[in-house]
């Protein structure tokens, strides 16, 4: 009787898209009561990058997409699955964004599909390609997480429209019957008793367009800044806790912590928490602002595109986000150095 060799899903390569045009704190002044003092001491935020009135999220999507498989030698024919993660995408109904941009970068009938996760969207994307590598449904997984967020922000509210930039970030997943390249472990997991904490109401089916939805700027992304800051910091550092526990792994071994970029003050918190140096934590918020799904891989991108990142080292990623959503992924980096 043959027996089926077991596959692992393993993390082959990173692609980002950062859109041209800069946002920095000098210029948020003129547009909302704040100062570059204020916002850089509360979140480490100096500058973000905003897409071109045309420049959709579908768009940044696919030149990160074309990046990450260039890197990781797959042909697009061998890439049997897209799936993007985006809380803002091209259209809010259909068609699905990772639709559109399987047909930008010229991938056709492949399944493509989105999820909906806010800031925890790229490691529940990474669960998912995961799921499907390992039960044999799929082979080559293109993931990626996206955001044209100034879609979505108040830029007359400064307690939300300091905060957030756009990007994209993608990655390949592949099968391999090789254990050591494989994720060791994810976990994910989500309260949605805190669904008010980080809110767009409108539109969906419980605020469809209205001169209501208007008048209010029910279209626009709402926040409980303060009590949000204390949970991330208590959620994620318990997460990341776990999973090193779990797989007997210490801190001290872990040479690339990737966390969900949203206020430097949380980065520290959590970096602190497990006695983390400088150089093993990522820190990229002070250029990129918050990019919610586009965080981590933007930052991989990043210590990967300066040689920081090497092949078959250890990545720890630990995010948290609107939902409540949450996930931490323990993995080695199963790509060629740059
Ligand atoms: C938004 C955030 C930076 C605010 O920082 P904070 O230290 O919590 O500040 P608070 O919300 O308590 O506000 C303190 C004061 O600053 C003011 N303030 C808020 N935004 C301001 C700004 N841009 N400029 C100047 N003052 C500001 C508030 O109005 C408040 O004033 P008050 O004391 O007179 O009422 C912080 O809460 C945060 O980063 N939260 C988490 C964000 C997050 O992670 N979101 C996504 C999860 S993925």
């Amino acid at each position: 009787m043959s027996q089926t060799k077991p596959v692992y899903a393993s993390f082959r390569s990173i692609g980002a898209y950062v859109p041209e045009k800069i946002l920095t704190n000098a210029d948020l002044e003129k547009m909302v009561d704040t100062t570059d003092e204020w916002i850089l001491k509360r979140t480490g935020i100096k500058e973000r990058h905003i897409a071109a009135e045309d420049e959709y999220t579908s768009d940044m999507a696919a030149k990160a997409c074309e990046l990450a498989i260039e890197r990781s030698g797959i042909a697009k024919d061998e890439i049997d699955l897209v799936i993007c993660a985006t809380v803002t995408p091209d259209y809010f109904n259909m068609p699905s964004t990772a639709c559109i941009i399987s047909d930008k970068i010229g991938i056709r009938d492949v399944q493509a599909f989105d999820i909906s996760a806010a800031c925890s969207g790229f490691v529940y994307l990474l669960s998912v390609a995961k799921a499907f590598i390992e039960s044999g449904m799929k082979k080559n997984v293109l993931i990626v997480g996206a955001e044209k967020f100034s879609s979505i922000v108040d830029y007359t509210d400064r307690t939300t429209c300091i905060l957030f930039g756009d990007g994209a970030g993608a990655a390949m997943i592949s099968a391999t019957s090789n254990k050591a390249e494989g994720i060791i472990d994810l976990h994910a997991s989500a309260d949605g008793s805190y669904a008010d904490f980080l809110v767009t109401p409108a539109p969906g089916s419980v605020n469809p367009v209205s001169q209501k939805v208007l008048d209010e700027g029910l279209q626009y992304v709402q926040m409980k800044g303060n009590e949000t800051f204390k949970l991330a910091v208590k959620t994620l550092t318990k997460d990341v806790k776990e999973i090193l526990a779990k797989n007997e792994i210490s801190a001290d071994e872990i040479p690339h912590f990737i966390p969900h970029q949203a206020n430097y003050r949380i980065i520290k918190a959590v970096g602190d928490a497990l006695k983390m140096t400088e150089e093993q934590v990522v820190v990229t918020v002070g250029k990129y602002g918050n990019t919610s799904a586009a965080s981590i891989p933007m930052a991989l991108n990043d210590i990967w595109e300066s040689g920081r990142l090497q092949e078959g080292e250890l990545m720890l990623l630990d995010t948290f986000g609107g939902g409540l959503t949450w996930a931490s992924a323990l993995l080695p980096f199963a790509g060629k150095s740059k």
